[in-house]
């Protein structure tokens, strides 16, 4: 097969690109009234301006026709189907199963898996009423109102970051606390805050194996124990949700205490499964399943909408466009909304850890760039911050702003500015200012013309930066859901093109195998150093600070 960077169309594109470079947006607008309705789409109710992107109708025809020579619709069928499409790993790929609603059978090895899936559903459904009526008790007879949630990466990041994403949406009489990270602090700082008899602990681990979750919650065992709370009482007060059942059993874990996962579901694409259980604790069941719900719309508008009206596709492929086009490096992720402050940090696992890959196929090394850095915060704060690099930098880098029209019960002038903020800046991005707008302003001002020149060339602003901008009635668990789903399928589809398998995470393995190597020559302070000099006089020097 040809390499992709042989393919006429992807040499139709480097050229598009050479004559792009030589035009400005803010011509395109003045020339092109219909610009912003023509490159707009609105699907499961998020609506996508696209327009403040360096692109016109031929390039778009051809980064569609990427897509297609990339079998993009194949692979996303095949994906849908529980093909083995995590070839390295011999897995099929179906967290769309968790959110499947038509009623329709999704088969692994030759066996329907929803019957299974359901029943996880109703499992979490009754448990969480069970805690918020208060029926589940802990070993003294007090309501379970506290809830620690450990995990990390995608068993964290998920529960975490869509709980606080709705946060009017909290049912009120339980408290959702988050642990991931091995560092005592985290774990104690929320032990120390909480009653032991009131406290339920929720391990979740997919392959019940990280060190970190394990870690986190022994101590929370020991917290427990110390605190006055015997061996018996722990079914009581803790729960896990993994596929490795043996292992949790093993941990102590009551089986009747353990909802399952399976290991078609990817961590990182995990929040639908029981690893959303923080999740329905903190909303109620029924928020939870908008936000399931969700995420099936957008996986039938995923699976039917034509390439040009489907945003995981135009997504992707404006994301192909800059990275292997325009030398992108990274992508950044701005909400100008609160509440979505951690969603830059959830789609940084989802698609960083899915696509930082150099392999395609088989075993070609790629020779062209792949997974992008993504990064980003809440806006308006980057404004204060980062934005200036992204306005006069020398780097592109595209960005998603992201605005629920309304919000919960404010007032209207904060929303207000928060809106005009995030239009203001894809306005700027998108028509800069020039060197004669600026030396125009600098007039009567008491410089010399030197003066004026130098500083207007300093206040220049190159624009043509693009952005996409996505707009929401309001950031209820249904779009939340639709969202997520979208940045999913947009991973998939860039994967699809690059060639790479967007579902294991090899890259991982190499830092945790040498870490607990490194712990072994910590903990045990006279075993011989045998790693390298710089290795060797940390552990040394770390020794030298803790003895
Ligand atoms: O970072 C590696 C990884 O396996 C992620 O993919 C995963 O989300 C995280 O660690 C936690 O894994 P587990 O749920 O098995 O503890």
């Amino acid at each position: 097969m040809t390499a992709l960077t042989d393919t006429p169309t992807w040499q139709t594109l480097a050229s598009l690109a050479e004559d792009v470079k030589q035009q400005h947006m803010r011509d395109w607008f003045a020339s092109d009234t219909s610009r912003a309705s023509k490159y707009q789409q609105t699907a499961c109710g998020i609506e996508l301006d696209f327009s403040k992107n360096l692109i016109t109708d031929d390039v778009l025809k051809a980064l569609f026709a990427l897509a297609d020579e990339s079998q993009v619709s194949q692979k996303r069928d095949a994906m849908f189907k529980g093909d083995i499409i995590n070839h390295t790993e011999k897995r099929a790929v179906l967290h769309t199963a968790l959110r499947n609603f038509s009623g329709e059978p999704v088969y692994v090895d030759g066996q329907d898996v929803m019957p299974e899936v359901l029943a996880c559903q109703d499992k979490i459904k009754n448990f969480v009423a069970s805690i918020h009526s208060g029926e589940r008790k802990g070993y003294t007879g007090k309501a379970l109102k506290q809830i620690v949630s450990i995990g990390i990466g995608g068993s964290f990041l998920g529960p975490k970051i869509m709980s606080e994403a709705l946060k009017p949406y909290w049912f009120d009489g339980v408290k959702v606390h988050f642990v991931a990270n091995v560092d005592g602090c985290h774990i104690q700082d929320v032990l120390a805050s909480l009653d032991h008899e009131e406290t339920l602990v929720v391990m979740s681990s997919k392959s019940f194996t990280t060190q970190e979750t394990l870690q986190n919650t022994l101590t929370a065992k020991d917290w427990f124990l110390n605190a006055g709370g015997t061996q018996q009482d722990i079914a009581k007060h803790f729960i896990a949700v993994s596929s490795n059942i043996k292992a949790a059993t093993d941990f102590g874990m009551a089986e009747d205490n353990i909802f399952p996962m399976w290991d078609w579901v990817g961590g990182r694409y995990s929040l639908w499964s029981a690893i959303g259980l923080p999740i329905a604790l903190t909303l109620g069941y029924d928020n939870y399943r908008q936000l399931l719900e969700g995420a099936f719309e957008m996986d039938e508008h995923f699976k039917t909408a034509p390439a040009e009206q489907n945003l995981p596709m135009l997504t992707a492929l404006l994301g192909v466009w800059y990275i292997n086009f325009f030398g992108a490096q990274s992508h950044v992720l701005l909400p100008y909304y609160h509440y979505l402050r951690g969603f830059p940090a959830y789609v940084q696992q989802l698609d960083m850890e899915s696509n930082g890959k150099n392999i395609s196929g088989d075993t070609a090394a790629v020779d062209y760039a792949t997974g992008p850095i993504i990064w980003g915060s809440e806006g308006t704060n980057g404004q204060h911050s980062f934005h200036q690099l992204i306005h006069q930098g020398t780097l592109l880098i595209p960005a998603d702003f992201m605005l629920p029209l309304n919000v919960p019960k404010q007032d209207n002038t904060h929303h207000a500015m928060l809106a005009s903020n995030c239009f203001g800046q894809t306005q700027a991005l998108m028509q800069g200012k020039t060197f004669d707008e600026c030396y125009a302003d600098l007039e009567g001002k008491g410089l010399d013309e030197a003066e004026q020149v130098k500083l207007a060339t300093h206040k220049t602003m190159p624009g043509n930066k693009p952005s996409n901008t996505l707009l929401f009635e309001q950031m209820d668990p249904k779009t939340l859901g639709s969202l997520v789903a979208m940045y999913e399928h947009k991973v998939f589809v860039q994967g699809a093109i690059w060639g790479v398998n967007s579902f294991d995470q090899w890259g991982v393995e190499l830092g945790k195998e040498l870490g607990n190597q490194v712990l072994d020559k910590i903990v045990n302070t006279d075993a011989a150093l045998s790693f390298d000099s710089s290795t060797n006089a940390l552990i040394a020097r770390f020794r030298q600070a803790n003895s």
